[in-house]
């Protein structure tokens, strides 16, 4: 295959080993510097230059976008996505794994366990706040952080506070996080590859240091993970539309919690701590991949007017429990199911003979007055146990 890198980076170990795994494989490889493209939209056909001149054909690309540089470089692989070129992470993926709050906001509809959070803007939420999360000490963390710089561990309330306050006031948005002591300064970093970890390294910050972050100062180790944190990284990095992905986890009492999926992980740690090839496996998975663009099906799906996508739950007393599909009579009512949600299971292309059960949630792509009539009215909130019984809901 022909495959660019994109990165700004082209000295640095990750972007070397890539470059490095391609050529021993018999590839072509170029790195290309992201900010050097332009998107050409005059043409017919969606179209890109590099320095200048029009870009030859690629089979694929591997974008490696830094955090000071996402708009442009999500427009750029954006581009590349127009063109059919195979990227392992879509446009989509990068900008709202960047993005702390928007990465947490999706992970959270999918069961995907992690620290409880906040986000609140007015300074009397911020006390409240804190407060929901679990109180001090608290970790105060700016959206668009890395290499640990912008998390701050607050020892107090009254502190945590403070620094809450003076970023609002420099127009800075913040999240506030329940600190995981038992994690005592530890966390675990998956790379997923496709549906798999390919490497895993557990982290050790430094002296008294909360960050494990190998930027400051921590040090990696190889580890040998448990199923389930396989699974929840692998999880996260789906449900993200990533699929070459640093995954981040803390070791809490009930087991992991995903504080953040990376779309560039660096591979020198990783690398060094299990002494894996991990740029191999992820060359080798895009390889495969080639020729197979992923695309984005709410876009495709929905350009033949009345069709669309929609979600269906199979509510308990509704007279779908207990039926097959096929006797369910989804078909003749020209609604497709793509897939069936249960619990945490997923059925691809379910079979006519499939039985439906309570709770059962159908991704389904048909006709949309159809389904429509079929979508449950919007269940109410259930009050949370914890709020007073007398305390009335806002607005
Ligand atoms: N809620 C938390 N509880 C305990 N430690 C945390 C928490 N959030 C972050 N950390 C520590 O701080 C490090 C950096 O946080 P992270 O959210 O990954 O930001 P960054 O993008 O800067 O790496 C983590 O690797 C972890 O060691
Ligand atoms: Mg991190």
């Amino acid at each position: 295959m022909k495959l660019a890198v994109l990165s700004r980076a082209p000295q640095s170990y990750s972007t070397q080993r890539l470059r490095a795994a391609a050529l021993q494989r018999g590839h072509r490889v170029k790195v290309l510097n992201t900010l050097r493209f332009a998107i050409d939209l005059t043409a017919d056909e969606p179209d890109l230059h590099y320095r200048g001149r029009q870009l030859s054909d690629y089979d694929a690309i591997l974008p490696r976008i830094g955090s000071s540089i996402t708009y442009f470089g999500t427009a750029v692989v954006r581009q590349f996505e127009q063109m059919d070129v195979y990227t392992p992470n879509t446009a989509n993926g990068i900008s709202s794994a960047r993005d702390k709050l928007r990465a947490n906001q999706i992970l959270s509809r999918h069961n995907i366990a992690m620290p409880p959070t906040a986000f609140v803007r007015n300074r009397a939420d911020v006390r409240p706040a804190i407060e929901r999360v679990g109180g001090a000490p608290v970790v105060i963390k700016l959206l668009e952080g890395t290499q640990g710089i912008g998390v701050i561990l607050a020892p107090q309330v009254k502190v945590a506070e403070a620094i809450i306050e003076t970023l609002h006031s420099t127009n800075q948005n913040v999240l506030i996080q329940k600190f995981i002591a038992e994690s005592r300064g530890r966390d675990i970093r998956a790379l997923v590859v496709g549906d798999r970890v390919v490497a895993a390294m557990r982290r050790v910050a430094a002296g008294d240091e909360f960050r494990s972050n190998v930027h400051r100062g921590g040090t990696v180790e190889p580890v040998e993970l448990d199923p389930v944190y396989e699974q929840t990284a692998v999880r996260s990095a789906q449900i993200m539309g990533l699929r070459v992905a640093g995954v981040d986890m803390l070791e809490g009492e009930d087991g992991p919690l995903v504080m953040e999926v990376n779309s560039s992980p660096g591979l020198q740690g990783i690398e060094t701590a299990t002494k894996l090839d991990a740029a191999g496996a992820i060359i080798d998975y895009i390889a495969n991949q080639v020729g197979f663009p992923e695309i984005d099906v709410r876009q495709r799906l929905t350009v033949s007017t009345g069709y669309g996508v929609a979600e269906l739950l199979v509510h308990s007393d509704a007279d779908l429990v207990g039926k097959t599909l096929g006797e369910s009579g989804l078909w003749e009512r020209d609604i497709t199911v793509l897939t069936l949600h249960r619990g945490v299971q997923v059925i691809p292309n379910p079979r006519k003979n499939v039985v439906l059960e309570a709770e059962d949630r159908l991704l389904c792509f048909g006709k949309l007055e159809e389904m429509r009539s079929m979508i449950p009215e919007r269940r109410r909130r259930r009050a949370r146990v914890r709020r007073l019984p007398k305390q009335p809901l806002a607005e």
